[in-house]
């Protein structure tokens, strides 16, 4: 297939772009700049130039594939309302442009705060609807055009998606360590993060590509839930820095944004996804990558 990847030069998105091109797809990725597209011309994929606030470049990359995956997003933590925004604007554009095609459309989604006090599996629904709902109720609207002939699929990545040289959350954790001297959890530590590492998080994006039928949900989680007081501990063994339980009240003044987020219970399953795609998890573990001390050095 030639799929059109935004966010290729990004975390997940190069490894996807390697792992499609590995099983003979044909990838052309948005570049938003110079060196995006410097990036994703390194990794062999063809680059398109535009931007995920461009939307007649998001038609017209669209127009040209077999098939979307939708991995950009702009990861500004001071305006999320306006990430959102544009995340609905951007998947609103794929869906009219594919409507009637029966072409594949993955878009990318999280698992935090779906089913409060369990494990959340891939036929909980997704609560956020609207416009200026978490992310811009884009799975939703993605998933309800599955009976309007597109094949979406929303692919929900664990909130650590590790390995060397991530600069997502659990990096995040790693500077406020740095900065003050102690690597902490949150009260009893007991809260659990998902995990998957990213090379296994692509391979269950090809297959996903290939294989799972329209209004599918796919759980990009290898672990179900990691507590986060031994993420902690990991941390500072790798750091060499104590770990140190932070209490609830101390919480932002101590990690900032992060601290409400590592906070969370928010357990995840992928048993339905193992089923439906054959997908096992083989890479190492996050405890095993923080022990490899991929999360060491300043990013
Ligand atoms: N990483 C995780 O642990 C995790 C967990 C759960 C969900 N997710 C979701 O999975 C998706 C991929 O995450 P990631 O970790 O790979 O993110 P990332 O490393 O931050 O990459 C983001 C990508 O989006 C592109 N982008 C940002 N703003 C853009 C714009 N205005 N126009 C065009 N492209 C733009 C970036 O391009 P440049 O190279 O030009 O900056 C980059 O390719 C996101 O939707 C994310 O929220 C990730």
């Amino acid at each position: 297939m030639h799929v059109f990847v935004t966010g290729a030069s990004g975390w997940i998105g190069s490894a996807v772009t390697a792992e499609l091109l590995a099983a003979g797809h044909q990838v052309t990725g948005l570049a938003r700049s110079e060196e995006s597209a410097a990036a994703v011309s390194a990794a062999g994929a063809s680059v398109h130039r535009g931007s995920l606030d461009d939307l007649d470049s998001l038609r017209a990359g669209a127009r040209a594939a077999d098939a979307v995956i939708h991995l950009g997003f702009k990861h500004d933590f001071s305006d999320m309302p306006g990430a959102w925004r544009t995340e609905r604007a951007v998947v609103e554009t794929f869906l009219s442009t594919l409507e009637g095609s029966d072409r594949p459309f993955l878009l990318a989604s999280g698992v935090a705060g779906l089913t409060p006090g369990r494990a959340v599996t891939e036929r909980d629904p997704n609560p956020s609807h609207g416009p200026d709902s978490m992310r811009g109720g884009a799975e939703n609207l993605a998933l309800e055009h599955a009976d309007r002939g597109v094949r979406s699929v929303s692919v929900r990545f664990a909130p650590t998606v590790h390995g060397q040289g991530d600069h997502g959350f659990v990096a995040t954790l790693a500077g406020v360590a740095r900065s003050t001297g102690v690597s902490g959890y949150v009260g009893d530590g007991s809260a659990r993060w998902p995990a998957v590492h990213r090379l296994d998080a692509a391979h269950v994006v090809r297959l996903a590509l290939e294989g799972a039928p329209a209004g599918s949900v796919v759980h990009a989680v290898a672990e179900e839930g990691v507590p986060t007081r031994e993420i902690a501990e990991a941390l500072g063994r790798g750091l060499g820095l104590p770990t140190q339980s932070i209490a609830a009240r101390d919480v932002d003044g101590h990690f900032g944004w992060i601290g409400r987020f590592f906070a969370l219970d928010i357990p995840a399953s992928s048993g339905l996804t193992r089923e439906l795609l054959g997908w096992a998890p083989t890479r190492p573990t996050l405890l095993a990558d923080l022990d490899a001390g991929f999360y060491t050095d300043p990013v």
